[in-house]
């Protein structure tokens, strides 16, 4: 029986946890405190990212929950991305040596190019090809890349990535994408599988989880687990985060699957058009994440 604990194998012999929490819009308090009660209920998948801001906290919940659950580093997986400011060869070795300091890691288990930085991107992967080669990073994935910026990675480098993030929801299924990365051997983990908490309020899916007995969130998880994508649904509160991993004692028909597979919008166009999503631009920010990074971009000159 599927649990917790369940894992897929990605394209480089590497088993990931198919469940883990995400700690976006966590500050470094919050996260620590996520993350260390996440792993003392099980979890064994954290998903994090220079971007937030909470390297430290995430490293300082990872320690917290080994010590109380007596488990060691190897028994859980750790990510992080390359932030975009940090895009580039140079300047993604110089990063990930920091990141690793601030997660208090020696080896980090999946790295992702956060976003495809257009000019950037290739010598990125390039880098990260290297720390692979280099045994520090045991596997090496994108997010946010759609069927042609994949393309484009694919033709200039030599390792295929083991993992796609996209944001994926019921309002936000990236259909096309998801079965192109399966014909390549990509595995698609979704971001904002609770759209961020939109979703939650969805009628068909509140009637569905009254039907089962659970919660709304629980439903969406569990369609997600069922649609074969890796899940990091973010809280920082111990209630849901334990409420959010008990997904594994139901599943839902095929009819109940296909009421929330009609529910798509279409609703996320950042991907497909690139230039009006400012995490795009190198120089450009978003939100207070980028202000509370712990590295300054502007310290890299390319
Ligand atoms: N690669 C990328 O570009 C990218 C972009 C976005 C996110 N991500 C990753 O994906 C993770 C998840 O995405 P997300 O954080 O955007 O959104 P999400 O997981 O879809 O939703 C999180 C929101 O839902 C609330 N929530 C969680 N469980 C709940 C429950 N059982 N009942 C009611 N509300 C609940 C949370 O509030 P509380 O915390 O207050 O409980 C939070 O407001 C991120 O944390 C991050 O690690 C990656």
């Amino acid at each position: 029986m599927s649990n917790l604990k369940s894992t897929l194998e990605l394209n480089n012999g590497v088993k990931m946890p198919k469940f883990g929490l995400g700690v976006w819009k966590s500050n470094n308090t919050e996260a620590k405190n996520a993350v260390s009660t996440a792993i003392q209920n099980g979890y064994l998948l954290i998903d994090t990212a220079k971007q937030y801001g909470n390297e430290t906290g995430v490293g300082q919940g990872i320690r917290e929950g080994l010590q109380k659950t007596g488990m060691n580093r190897k028994d859980i997986f750790i990510t992080t991305k390359v932030f975009n400011g940090d895009q580039g060869y140079d300047s993604t070795l110089y990063a990930f040596e920091n990141q690793l300091k601030r997660l208090n890691l020696n080896y980090l288990d999946l790295l992702l190019v956060h976003w495809p930085v257009d000019g950037k991107f290739i010598d990125t992967y390039k880098a990260m090809e290297t720390l692979y080669k280099n045994g520090r990073v045991r596997a090496l994935g994108i997010s946010n890349f759609n069927t042609e910026r994949l393309n484009q990675l694919l033709d200039r480098t030599t390792i295929t990535p083991t993992i796609n993030q996209m944001e994926f929801n019921p309002y936000n299924q990236e259909n096309e994408i998801l079965s192109n990365n399966k014909l390549q051997g990509i595995q698609m983990e979704a971001w904002s599988p609770l759209g961020g908490g939109e979703a939650l309020a969805d009628p068909v899916i509140n009637q569905i989880a009254v039907r089962y007995k659970k919660s709304v969130a629980q439903i969406i998880l569990r369609w997600e687990y069922q649609r074969d994508l890796v899940i990091i649904p973010k809280s920082i509160h111990e209630q849901r985060i334990i409420e959010n991993s008990q997904i594994f004692d139901f599943s839902l028909t095929d009819q109940d699957m296909e009421l929330i597979n009609n529910l798509d919008k279409g609703q996320d166009h950042r991907v497909l058009h690139y230039d009006d999503f400012k995490w795009h631009n190198p120089n450009g920010s978003w939100g207070d994440e980028v202000d509370h990074c712990e590295d300054s971009p502007a310290n890299y000159a390319d």
